[in-house]
């Protein structure tokens, strides 16, 4: 879909009531919704992919009391790391609310008949889902939690809301808590129009940035290295980091704004990025 017929769709979803706009914008993710096989396999490379790194660096989720941010639409990452990372439980946030019953019905009815577990029609106990929740409006007790993980979410969240929530996982990890993340830096208005490079919206100023997106595809543009600065404000080490940058004749915009100049065209363009902290040692 060409990005300015994307744009103008959630444009007019804006002026709509909240409600109605939500309705109709769940309505329209249906259209391009994959099945649930093929959405199992996409998330799954990603927690492979985690497992073999944490596995790498000596850290596992076993026994772990989890905080999963951005649950997304099916709880493929929560039951993971529960039935197959043996986490103890996962408590997972999201600001909107898009799991919903049938679809968990249909989601444990394949996740049931492909690993042999037992489930009923609803999330299992050890998976507690926050809906319509921001995280930094609930309490969670020092020193509670064993793990944070995140996948694709990160760069959906306001400069000052990733402060607060690292500030605020650096109370509640215990001491030998850590974070993984996944982070997609890149514009997704490219996923689905192909006229765009994945880094065409660094061409654009805060306030013209801000005139195009909207709640529903909100993108804070923030590179790896403000990332990376966050990280260790909030009094976290980086304990691996991983990240592909542009390739070698891959399309690079024509231009980008003074903003995004100070940065390496290495670090503009790192993508899939994949970090894991710990606290730093008080
Ligand atoms: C691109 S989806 C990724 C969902 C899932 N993690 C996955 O990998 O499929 C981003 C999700 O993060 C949620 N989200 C955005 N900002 C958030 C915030 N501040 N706190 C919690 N969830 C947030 C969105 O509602 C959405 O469900």
């Amino acid at each position: 879909m060409h990005h300015k017929l994307r744009t103008g769709i959630f444009k007019a979803l804006e002026l709509l009531p909240r409600k109605f706009g939500d309705e109709l914008y769940h309505q329209l993710q249906r259209i391009n919704e994959k099945s649930i096989q093929e959405e199992y396999n996409f998330q799954k490379s990603t927690i492979l992919r985690f497992a073999e790194i944490l596995n790498s660096t000596n850290i596992s989720f076993s026994q772990r009391r989890v905080v999963e941010i951005g649950s997304g639409w099916l709880p493929i990452l929560p039951y993971e790391l529960i039935f197959s990372y043996q986490a103890s439980e996962v408590l997972t946030f999201d600001i909107n609310q898009h799991y919903f019953a049938n679809r968990i019905a249909d989601f444990n009815k394949f996740y049931k008949h492909q690993f042999n577990v037992t489930l009923t029609s609803t999330l299992p106990k050890e998976v507690k889902y926050f809906p319509r929740t921001n995280i930094l409006d609930s309490a969670i007790h020092s020193g509670t939690v064993g793990a944070m993980v995140t996948r694709n979410v990160l760069e959906h969240i306001s400069p000052d809301d990733l402060y607060s929530i690292h500030q605020q996982a650096n109370s509640y990890l215990k001491d030998d808590g850590f974070i993984i993340h996944q982070i997609s830096p890149s514009d997704h208005r490219a996923y689905s129009d192909q006229s765009l490079s994945l880094w065409d919206f660094l061409r654009y100023s805060q306030r013209e940035w801000d005139r195009i997106q909207t709640r529903f595809d909100y993108h804070n543009r923030w590179r790896l290295p403000q990332y990376i600065e966050m990280f260790k404000a909030c009094g976290f080490e980086i304990v691996f980091l991983s990240y592909k940058s542009a390739k070698k004749g891959q399309r690079l915009p024509a231009k980008i704004h003074a903003d995004f100049e100070k940065y390496t065209t290495e670090e503009y363009t790192a993508g899939s990025i994949i970090v894991i902290l710990k606290l730093k040692q008080k």
